[in-house]
């Protein structure tokens, strides 16, 4: 795919991109084969940027960034759909439209760092969220090649909250399984039966049931408090954010932060 470079290219994201579609052009911070003046010739700008959570639970830098590269890049001229692979809070890609005048889609990733490299060939999820219909069948064609077990098309707002779906729960059965666990240890319950019971029924879940897992409790990992910090905060939900509390608790009793 000729016809598309990659923003944040060197990243896992970026390179999980690049991989997938089968893309050689990319720009970094850390280097490039393309500058942007020649980025704004091609068709498709995939932003694969990190969007760390700030203090207040927010993203603006990481936006404004975003945001300035999409101004910059408009300013040579081109006709861009810009792809938004970044992990943003719901609403985003419809606040980026409307700043800077581009066609700007929601297609999250879902890899786990861990396997990487198999999963953005094989991902169990494929989601393509468009507010128009040209950007959205072009955006679509685009991943044609890569088969996915699930395949959503939809609006750049659901498709943003999709991504948060699946870390915040992922978060949530992290926390819950860990209530569970010292619930069994109370009543002297055996927790892997009891677990092995909701891996193997359908009303429970064959992942985050672990309560202790990489050397303690809590959802850890690059992606998964940041990204649930975001979304307690953007959505004020007392669920969201007191999970989000007892899960960063965890994890620094645990040392894992
Ligand atoms: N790592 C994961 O497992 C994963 C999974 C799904 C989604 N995400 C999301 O994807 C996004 C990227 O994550 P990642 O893990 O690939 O991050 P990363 O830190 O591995 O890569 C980011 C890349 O962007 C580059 N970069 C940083 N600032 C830049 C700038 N101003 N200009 C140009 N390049 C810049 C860095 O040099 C780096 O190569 C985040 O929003 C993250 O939440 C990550």
């Amino acid at each position: 795919m000729n016809d598309a470079f990659v923003l944040g290219g060197l990243g896992m994201v970026g390179k999980a991109t690049m991989k997938a579609l089968d893309i050689p052009f990319y720009f970094d911070l850390k280097d490039s084969n393309i500058d942007l003046e020649e980025g704004a010739q091609k068709l498709f700008c995939f932003i694969c940027l990190p969007t760390p959570t700030d203090e207040k639970g927010g993203q603006a830098k990481a936006l404004d960034t975003i945001r300035d590269y999409i101004k910059q890049i408009k300013g040579y001229g081109g006709r861009n759909i810009f792809i938004i692979r970044s992990t943003v809070l719901p609403g985003t890609c419809r606040a980026l439209a409307e700043a800077t005048g581009a066609m700007v889609v929601s297609n999250p990733e879902f890899l786990s760092e861990s396997s990487w490299e198999h999963d953005c060939l094989n991902p169990r999820l494929k989601v393509i969220g468009a507010d128009d219909v040209p950007s959205r069948v072009a955006v679509t064609n685009l991943w044609k090649s890569v088969k996915a077990k699930l395949d959503i098309e939809t609006d750049t707002v659901t498709a943003e909250t999709i991504k948060y779906a699946m870390n915040s729960f992922a978060v949530v059965k992290v926390v819950f399984a860990n209530a569970l666990y010292d619930a069994c240890q109370l009543s002297q319950a055996d927790y892997d039966t009891v677990r092995e019971v909701l891996h193997q029924h359908p009303w429970g879940s064959k992942h985050h049931l672990k309560a202790v897992d990489k050397g303690g409790r809590g959802a850890g990992g690059r992606c998964l408090p940041k990204d649930m910090k975001a979304f307690a905060t953007w959505s004020n939900s007392e669920f969201l954010k007191a999970t989000e509390r007892i899960n960063f608790d965890y994890l620094v009793a645990s040392k894992k932060i």
